[in-house]
């Protein structure tokens, strides 16, 4: 498919509306290299901002008025900012519960039309939601003249996906949409919310695997373990799993059950790799960085239990390529997509041959490709 770009979506705005388009946003959606199910635990990740975004052109309208039309739907949407109701479900929720959490927070908005369109893979692990929060919010505050921060604008999306959509997110998905930097990943210490941009090993590329596996039961299991990870916080007496050395949970984890456990051991140590992790970037040295990704994969599958067959297809299958440092499943797990450090040089075979191993070993359809870190949500 042909990426987006600010042409494209241009022409679509015109199309519909007659006229120009006073702005155009993008927010990109996410890769995680490193650092899962660890911010709801007050812990450390490691993402970039994929060069795969929701794409918003727009022009304010005089009254207080949202209509949108998404291309990607062929359907119209339509609220109005002084009454805005929750229809529980479909894409124009992300929208309107952007415009629901940025006025609770003080803001005041103004009416705007525009067309939406994305190239994030749906409910892939790449965090399309995020994407269209931030485009929202991006949208929102260009309409209204408003300043953009992109860390408290995170937070509004973080609590518009939790308390309108539903979802109980922690904040990379938004934090990484909003704040992303090109060209690097970004640290995020989802405590005190600090990011530091990380450049990548000299030489090496970031490539996502999409095994085309979803499950729809992620919601549940992701609430049960967030619930596990705070049992065992309420069994260590901290406020998260962040605050428990890898030497104190060796010393006082006996006291837990098995399940909890293992939930806890895989938090502590991911929180360790991750911050190896972004200094072994910072010292341009892949193969540490590989084996950290590989480590993390272990555990997210044999401790956290979120990874899924599919997914563990396409880690072997990509670790078997020369050009591969490591790789991962990505993201809340229970299918959706892995992600592998590579050798740049090697980058074309690669995609070409997991590709080809994954789909000979599994009889299922997978996208593989090289993607870009990008910058966070933004007016183009
Ligand atoms: C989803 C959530 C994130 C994070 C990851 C797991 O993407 O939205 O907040 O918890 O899962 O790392």
């Amino acid at each position: 498919m042909k990426p987006l770009d600010k042409d494209i979506i241009l022409s679509q705005f015109t199309q519909r509306f007659g006229g120009p388009a006073a702005w155009v946003v993008r927010a990109p959606g996410r890769v995680n290299l490193i650092g899962e199910h660890t911010d709801y635990n007050d812990g450390f990740v490691l993402p970039l901002a994929i060069d795969r975004a929701v794409w918003i052109a727009l022009r304010r309208r005089p009254d207080h008025r949202v209509a949108v039309y998404s291309v990607d739907y062929r359907q119209d949407g339509a609220f109005d900012l002084d009454r805005l109701e929750n229809e529980k479900s479909g894409w124009l929720e992300y929208v309107k519960g952007t415009a629901w959490s940025l006025e609770e927070s003080g803001l005041r908005l103004a009416g705007w039309e525009g067309v939406l369109q994305g190239d994030v893979p749906l409910g892939a692990g790449l965090s399309s939601s995020a994407a269209l929060e931030m485009a929202a919010a991006r949208a929102f505050t260009a309409a209204a003249e408003l300043p953009w921060d992109p860390k408290p604008m995170a937070l509004l999306g973080q609590k518009a996906e939790n308390r309108w959509v539903g979802v109980n997110c922690g904040i990379m998905d938004q934090l990484i949409s909003a704040a992303g930097k090109a060209d690097h990943a970004l640290l995020i210490d989802c405590r005190s919310l600090e990011t530091e941009a990380v450049p990548f090993p000299p030489g090496t590329a970031v490539a996502v695997l999409d095994t085309s596996t979803r499950r729809g039961l992620v919601d549940s299991a992701y609430n049960e373990r967030r619930a596990q990870c705070e049992a065992a916080a309420r069994f260590f007496q901290v406020k998260a799993l962040r605050d428990v050395t890898r030497q104190r949970f060796d010393r006082e984890a006996d006291g837990l059950d098995d399940v909890t456990r293992r939930r806890a051991r895989h938090v502590i140590g991911e929180n360790d790799r991750t911050v190896e992790a972004a200094d072994a970037m910072r010292r341009g040295d892949a193969a540490l960085l590989g084996q950290l990704m590989n480590q993390s994969h272990e555990s997210l599958r044999d401790d956290y239990e979120v990874s899924n067959d599919a997914l563990n297809v396409m880690v072997e299958c990509a670790r078997r390529h020369p050009g591969c440092f490591g790789a991962r499943m990505t993201g809340a797990g229970f299918g959706g997509c892995a992600v592998a450090l590579i050798d740049a040089q090697a980058a074309a075979d690669f995609v070409q041959r997991t590709a080809d191993a994954y789909e000979k070993q599994t009889g299922l359809h997978s996208a593989v490709y090289v993607c870009r870190a990008t910058n966070g949500a933004e007016v183009v």
